[in-house]
């Protein structure tokens, strides 16, 4: 992904700093990352860290909590489960969307250029400013919505086929790597939800157990919150988890026109 991909916030023009690897390192590798500290009045930055690979995990993330723990403790990124779990670790790694615990150094040649997820306003260094889009997740009410009662007064039951159905789309983590590669969510994620919302929307539309599927689909039913997705596909490429947005929006458009006729 080239320059344009850079988060909002981005004029890269501040000078940066080189940490070397420690004397002796054999395998080194270099990691050029994305700094920018609001509370500086300094404009963004590449720093240059370089990690001794002998002495440093196998994944992304290794390396940056190597560099957190030796060389620059104000280094700040998220991450939690390190398993591809809990979606923290979001990042754009030389160019590519991608979660830094489940992406391994070995895996990209050369120095590895690391920028917070494109096109979102950025906290600090790595970390994103996701209240937009949390907002836009609690806009699709994602919780099994009834109006009957429980029919056994303890749980709703479903056919291990309506649950089939749900296989590629609970599995989403809210990492945000798809909307963030979404060119129609950089220009309109004012009014678009953009893929993972969309996913996440489909994800309730499709549970045989929800019964407001028709409220479901009169809240996407939009100019701009569902069909400002142009089937540019870059979701589909980019998840970490294999997921394919574009075919759930593609599923709820399909309902859409089938309940039109
Ligand atoms: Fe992340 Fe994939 Fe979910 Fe998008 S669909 S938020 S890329 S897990
Ligand atoms: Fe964007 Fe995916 Fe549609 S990249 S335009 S949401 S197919
Ligand atoms: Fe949880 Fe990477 S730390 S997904």
């Amino acid at each position: 992904m080239a320059e344009f991909a850079l988060p909002r916030n981005s004029k890269i023009n501040g000078k940066g700093r080189v940490h070397k690897a420690p004397p002796g390192a054999k395998r080194v590798k270099a990691l050029k990352v994305y700094r920018y500290d609001p509370d500086s009045g300094q404009n963004p930055h590449y720093d240059r860290f370089e990690v001794d690979l002998d002495e440093t995990g196998p994944m992304v993330l290794d390396a940056l909590i190597k560099i957190k723990s030796e060389q620059d403790p104000s280094l700040t990124f998220r991450r939690s489960c390190r398993e591809g779990i809990c979606g923290s670790c979001s990042m754009n790694i030389d160019g590519r969307n991608g979660l830094a615990c489940t992406t391994a150094i070995e895996d990209v040649k050369g120095e590895i250029r690391i920028t917070p997820l494109p096109h979102m306003d950025v906290i600090k260094d790595l970390v994103p400013d996701f209240t937009h889009f949390f907002a836009q997740y609690a806009s699709i009410q994602p919780w099994l919505k009834t109006v009957t009662p429980d029919p056994s007064g303890k749980e709703r039951l479903q056919s291990p086929e309506d649950r089939a159905k749900l296989d590629g789309l609970y599995e989403c983590i809210l990492c945000a790597c798809c909307s963030s590669s979404c060119p129609s969510y950089w220009w309109n994620s004012d009014k678009f939800l953009g893929p993972a919302i969309l996913l996440q929307a489909y994800r309730w539309i499709a549970d045989s157990r929800d019964e407001m599927t028709g409220e479901r689909l009169d809240e996407l039913e939009d100019p701009f919150r569902l069909y400002r997705c142009h089937t540019i596909m870059n979701c589909a490429n980019v998840c970490p988890k294999g997921l394919n947005p574009a075919k759930a929006i593609a599923e709820t458009k399909k309902l859409l026109v089938e309940r039109a006729v």
